[in-house]
């Protein structure tokens, strides 16, 4: 049994420590760490199947018989908790991003060097079943040379002007996902990003110098051309569609719904919204994610998202803020 410390307890956290305790086979959640840990979230975490709550991640470190870490806290604490983790010899599951800054990437990368431990990245639309299916199609050789790329990405709802202060902006938080989806779904690295952005939701978001609605248009080392559409804001769900259009056919997923029905009568036909957001979209993702990394560690295989796969990410992101703030492409 792979003994798990989770730490931060908020949207995420609980979303892995319900997905492990509900599904992953072969783990366990044996801590969970949160500075603002309270009655109601240790409640929550509990009916999850946690064993013990604390309020400082450093007791997970120290908890000789904890194998791994999951870092789900905000972004700029999981640099340091990284190379703490690693240095404390835990394997580790960072939450994306690993940083915004590439610099300390690195630092977590070179924490990583000549050490046998796991570190993985979490990018969980890579355990997808419809985007997985769009890779198989891709790599298989089915639609032939990968000509265009769409990806659609849609938030039900913006986050708190509190979480978009200090989310990195809309490139490093929610595109980051669609940038790591080019890389994994074409098999290619993004020569040149071009972004355009508005304000077209949320005065507030603008006045925390972020936008909510983008464009990233991006050629592919191998000639692909690759466009992505972001909004905070969907009236109908999380839209989450993609297609991939080549030399010899196109593949193309749309959004799960909670059934497949339609209904059909005098006043039209209706079917079910897309599920409403990561939750409910991602769950089967999020089990698979952790799953493959319990493996990893079970079994010494090299993690399927790794370290690089984060600073890549993160490179492209910067570059799309950089061609949104200069109005100009922006080569990697
Ligand atoms: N992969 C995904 O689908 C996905 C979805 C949502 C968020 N995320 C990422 O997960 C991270 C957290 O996002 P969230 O939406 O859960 O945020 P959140 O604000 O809901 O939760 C963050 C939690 O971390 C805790 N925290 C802060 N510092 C800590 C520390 N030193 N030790 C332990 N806990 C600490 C906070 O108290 C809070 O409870 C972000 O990096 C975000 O980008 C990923």
């Amino acid at each position: 049994m792979i003994r798990l410390g989770i730490i931060g307890a908020g949207r995420i956290g609980k979303v892995h420590c319900e997905s492990i305790g509900r599904y992953v086979k072969d783990a366990v959640v044996a801590c969970v760490a949160d500075p603002f840990m309270n009655d109601e979230t240790e409640k929550i975490v509990r009916s999850f199947g946690a064993q013990k709550v604390c309020k400082d991640y450093r007791e997970i470190l120290d908890d000789k018989t904890i194998d791994a870490v999951l870092i789900c806290s905000s972004t700029d604490t999981h640099a340091k908790i990284s190379i703490e983790a690693i240095e404390a010899g835990k394997h580790v599951f960072c939450e994306k991003p690993v940083d915004h800054d590439l610099a300390k990437i690195e630092q977590v990368k070179k924490a990583l060097e000549g050490s046998k431990l796991k570190y993985q990245v979490g990018f969980n639309r890579r355990f997808d079943h419809n985007f997985e299916a769009v890779r198989d199609a891709i790599s298989s050789g089915r639609i032939g040379h990968l000509d265009v790329l769409k990806i659609c990405s849609r938030d039900p709802g913006a986050p708190s002007v509190d979480y978009i202060k200090v989310s990195g902006g809309i490139f490093l938080d929610m595109t980051i996902h669609d940038f790591d989806m080019v890389r994994f779904l074409s098999g290619d690295e993004v020569e040149s990003v071009y972004a355009v952005g508005g304000v077209t939701v949320d005065k507030a978001i603008g006045e925390a110098g972020d936008i909510d609605t983008a464009i990233v248009t991006m050629k592919l080392k191998g000639g692909t051309l690759a466009v992505i559409d972001n909004c905070r804001r969907a009236t109908y769900g999380y839209d989450q569609r993609a297609e991939a259009f080549g030399a010899l056919g196109q593949v193309a997923i749309s959004n799960d719904c909670k059934s497949s029905a339609v209904i059909s009568d005098a006043d039209g036909v209706t079917a079910e919204k897309p599920l409403y957001f990561f939750l409910e979209r991602y769950m089967q993702a999020y089990v698979k994610e952790i799953s493959e990394f319990v493996r990893c560690i079970r079994e010494d295989m090299p993690v399927p998202v790794g370290i690089e796969d984060g600073l890549q990410a993160v490179a492209i992101g910067l570059a799309a803020k950089k061609s949104l703030a200069t109005g100009a492409p922006v080569k990697l």
